[in-house]
């Protein structure tokens, strides 16, 4: 057997630079940016529209750009009959997460440039996926409760769409506003797991569909989007603020893992939460529900102290959604509708500029040794 020398080893990839990218960089200290821009400004004033064309083209939209770029989504949400049948076959305790991978990974076979990787062509298929994603969601969730889709309506973004396709009410202003926000927090975050997942397929010269159902299916695990759902398991066990302490201390005792708390790279405090916290509390006052961010302060005071690991954002985002009125289950899949415009901006970065992802493992298994030379039959 020939020996090679090892390889240096990083367990789970920590501190590995595994590419290049133009599209985001995550500050170990707290920061987060898009094509060079600081997230927080556009997180209070640009539209989830705006944000997504500049994930994609590298540039902000003028005027007329972003009206284009909106009207293409608008024009492109709706899904495919065949795929919406296809949705209504799936058991329906199936989870909402589950529904979109099949969903996407369905829709490839209906797009008719899905093998021309092209910039452009990657591009137009960006766009329909950013439109279609929500469709998925909030047609798929209908779909498993009985319910039949809701037609979008023309004159809401992306924001309002989904907000109103999950709740059958039109979204006021502020809620709009909120959704915004909130999209534009979860749009990017450089090799997060599914976006490198989405990266790997891509490399393969696999086409978007095909990378974007990969991101879908490692977006699901709660050590990364599944973990908005399981903090809000987490925050309806706790109950109230004054529980939260015990209750976080029993669980280290038990050296549990503690949803929606650690990160691979900010140790100092994840960028997103002090938007999503506040957006939080103006929640909590709009809609009377006040217990929530509470309980969150509570537990990031006693992690601190104890353990002095940072919250993240899906802590946050749990309450967010619930006071929305959102079922758990649709925490990750929302994030999953902004996410697609981070992984969609990726797959075109990786074919602009593709070399097969393949690294090395480190051979931890028996020495070499002879076959029997009776073989068992
Ligand atoms: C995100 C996460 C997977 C990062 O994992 P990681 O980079 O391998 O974690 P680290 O190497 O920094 O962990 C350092 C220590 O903190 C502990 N730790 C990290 N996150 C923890 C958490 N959420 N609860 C309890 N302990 C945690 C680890 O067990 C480890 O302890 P040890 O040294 O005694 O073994 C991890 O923090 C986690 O599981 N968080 C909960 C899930 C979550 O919220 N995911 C969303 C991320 S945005």
């Amino acid at each position: 057997m020939t020996t090679e020398t090892k390889p240096s080893y990083s367990p789970g990839l920590a501190g590995v630079i595994a590419g290049e990218t133009q599209i985001c960089w995550v500050d170990p200290n707290a920061g987060l940016m898009y094509r060079g821009y600081d997230i927080h400004e556009m997180a209070e004033k640009a539209s989830f529209e705006e944000v997504a064309y500049l994930l994609l083209h590298g540039e902000l939209p003028s005027f007329e750009q972003l009206g284009k770029f909106t009207r293409e989504i608008a024009s492109a949400r709706s899904v495919p009959k065949q795929v919406l049948d296809a949705l209504r076959l799936m058991p329906k305790s199936t989870h909402p997460m589950d529904m979109l991978r099949t969903g996407v990974s369905m829709l490839g076979a209906f797009d008719p440039e899905l093998n021309d990787h092209s910039h452009d062509a990657n591009i137009r298929k960006s766009i329909r996926l950013i439109a279609k994603v929500p469709t998925l969601i909030t047609d798929g969730y209908r779909i498993a409760h009985g319910e039949d889709p809701l037609p979008q309506k023309e004159d809401l973004t992306l924001a309002g769409n989904l907000f109103y396709k999950l709740t059958g009410e039109v979204p006021q202003d502020w809620q709009i506003r909120m959704m915004d926000t909130i999209l534009i927090l979860y749009a990017d975050h450089e090799f997060n797991a599914s976006t490198f997942a989405a990266r790997v397929t891509a490399s393969t010269l696999a086409d978007i569909y095909a990378a974007v159902t990969s991101a879908c299916a490692t977006l699901k695990g709660p050590l990364h989007g599944g973990a908005n759902e399981e903090s809000m398991r987490m925050l309806g066990e706790i109950k109230t603020p004054d529980r939260a302490e015990k209750w976080l201390k029993e669980r280290l005792a038990k050296k549990a893992k503690i949803m929606g708390f650690g990160h691979r790279v900010y140790k100092k405090g994840d960028s997103r939460v002090p938007i999503m916290r506040e957006l939080g509390r103006e929640l909590g006052q709009r809609v009377g529900k006040g217990q929530w961010i509470p309980i969150c302060e509570k537990l990031e005071e006693t992690m601190e102290r104890e353990k002095q690991l940072c919250a993240n954002v899906d802590l946050y985002a749990a309450p967010v959604f619930s006071m929305f009125g959102f079922d758990p289950a649709l925490n990750t899949p929302i994030f999953a509708a902004s996410r697609i415009s981070g992984w969609c901006a990726h797959v075109v970065e990786q074919h602009d500029h593709n070399r097969l992802i393949r690294p090395r493992s480190a051979y931890t298994g028996p020495n070499l040794r002879p076959y029997p030379a009776t073989p068992v039959r």
